[in-house]
Order: C-alpha cells, then sequence, then structure tokens
C-alpha cells in the first residue's frame, strides 16, 4: 500500500495540495461548534487540523489504516483519539458523531459503499456525512498535469480517473447506493504556488500514492523522460496550480 511512507513525504507530496482543501471541504459539510465529528481516512491530518480548530480536539475522532500517519497524527494532534482503522470496519458503536467526513479517501477503499455504510451508522440520524474525491476523471485533479504526461508517454498507463469517486456524479451514486438522504454534490477548488518545477517534481520521487508508486517503478531513462515531459506541459515557474475536488454530503 502506498500509504506506508512517513507523514513528512505525504505532506510534501499531498498536503500540499490537501491542507488547502480542507476548510472548504469542512464549511461544505457544515463543521461549526459544538458538535462530534469524525475524520475518516485522514492520513497525518490535514483535515483533522481544520476539525480540531473548529471544535476543540477533544470532540474530534480520526481513524486511517495506515501506522505512520496513525503515529504521525497522534503526535500533530494531542486530545484528538486517533485509531488505527480502515472505513469498512470503523471502532465505534451506532450514532456517536454529529458528522463523519473522509477527505481523498473513497477511491482509496476497498469497499467505498461498505465504507460510507459504515460512515453512516456511526453518525446520528439526521448527522452529515461527507467525502471529497479530486477530479482525476475531469484531468482538474491536482495531480492532473502528471498522469496527462505520463499518459502522453504509456497510453496504457492505470492513472486515477477510473476510481471510485473521481469523476462528476459518481460521489453522488455511492452515497444513494450506502442509503444515505438529501444527497448533495458540489466542486470544490483550491490554488496552490509552485515557486520552481523541482518543487512541484521533487515529491513524485517520494514513493506516495499510486502516482509516487508508479514513479518508483520506472527505470531511470523513462523517468527523466516522465519528468521532462511534465515540465514542457506545465506553465513556466513560479505558476499557480488550480484543482478541484468533488464533494458529496448526506444525511445519515
Ligand atoms: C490521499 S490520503 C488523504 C489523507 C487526508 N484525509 C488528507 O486529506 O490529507 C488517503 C488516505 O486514505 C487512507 N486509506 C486508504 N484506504 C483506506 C480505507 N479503506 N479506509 C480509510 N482510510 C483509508 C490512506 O492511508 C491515506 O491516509
Amino acid at each position: 500500500m502506498s500509504f506506508f511512507v512517513g507523514a513528512d513525504a505525504y505532506d510534501r507530496f499531498m498536503g500540499r495540495y490537501s491542507v488547502p482543501l480542507a476548510p472548504a471541504f469542512a464549511d461544505f459539510a457544515a463543521v461549526t461548534t459544538g458538535i462530534r465529528a469524525l475524520d475518516v481516512g485522514c492520513g497525518p491530518g490535514a483535515l483533522t487540523t481544520e476539525l480540531a480548530q473548529r471544535l476543540g480536539p477533544e470532540s474530534v475522532s480520526a481513524v486511517d489504516p495506515s501506522e505512520s500517519f496513525v503515529a504521525a497524527a497522534r503526535e500533530r494532534h494531542p486530545g484528538v483519539t486517533v485509531q488505527r482503522a480502515g472505513a469498512e470496519e470503523l471502532p465505534f458503536e451506532d450514532d456517536v458523531f454529529d458528522a463523519s467526513l473522509a477527505q481523498l479517501v473513497v477511491h482509496f477503499m476497498s469497499d467505498p459503499v461498505a465504507g460510507l455504510r459504515e460512515m453512516a451508522r456511526v453518525t446520528r440520524e439526521g448527522g452529515v456525512v461527507a467525502a471529497s474525491v479530486w477530479d482525476h476523471a475531469g484531468s482538474r485533479g491536482p495531480l492532473s498535469p502528471y498522469w496527462d504526461a505520463a499518459r502522453e508517454l504509456d497510453p496504457n498507463v492505470r492513472d486515477e480517473s477510473h476510481l471510485a469517486g473521481a469523476r462528476e456524479g459518481h460521489l453522488a451514486e455511492l452515497f444513494e447506493t450506502a442509503g444515505l438522504r438529501e444527497i448533495e454534490e458540489t466542486a470544490l477548488s483550491i490554488r496552490v504556488e509552485h515557486p520552481t518545477f523541482d518543487d512541484w517534481w521533487e515529491p513524485f520521487t517520494l514513493g506516495v500514492g499510486p502516482a509516487g508508486a508508479y514513479v518508483a517503478g520506472l527505470d531511470e531513462t523513462r523517468r527523466e523522460e516522465l519528468r521532462e515531459r511534465c515540465r514542457e506541459r506545465l506553465p513556466a515557474a513560479p505558476f499557480v496550480l488550480e484543482a478541484r475536488a468533488w464533494a458529496a454530503r448526506g444525511r445519515a
């Protein structure tokens, strides 16, 4: 699993995009003072930080299957209860949260509908279940310049566009199948400035997620070819990368 990496590598590769997504996603999920929330697939804690700031750490719980991320999230968020678990089998009683959120996780669940059903089970009736996934299929995710270049060099490359929730309307479909009510889907946008091309590229070599695993599997020549194809496709540095995620929310 390509998320068994250090938290620092994750921060540099994906945290740079998931940290700015967190406030918009928490707003969409209507996370406001006084509620108790669960962060599913918390990673090192991009969304956990936002939830703890809004609700106080004692009102936030978080889970992730990656041991290194659980350790980092615990260290970074004293007061938040962080456990090692996957969405498909949450270690909580029924109806204990007012809101359960999964930021950039549904597409990595082995069974997304089962994961969403579990999130609904641990959320009180009428509470909110929300999830977000980058728009990989629309080539509007933060990794899209990379996957577009990889596909140009190898049309058979298995990018992330086929994954659950990564195309318009699919998260809402999954929510419906999982039995959620009053479902709404929207697009959330972020903008991240990259001062140099190397600042953008280097984190792809750290082995994080499917993109990092793909780079790690290339020999030196093909890796260099991919790097240069990315450089050709991106604007001259410094450049701003605009990306969007699909987000859905529903009531348990
Ligand atoms: C792209 S990261 C998102 C992390 C964090 N939510 C963020 O926004 O930065 C995907 C996370 O999903 C976790 N994950 C993978 N499979 C999972 C599952 N079945 N249930 C819950 N989390 C899972 C990974 O360990 C990883 O931390």
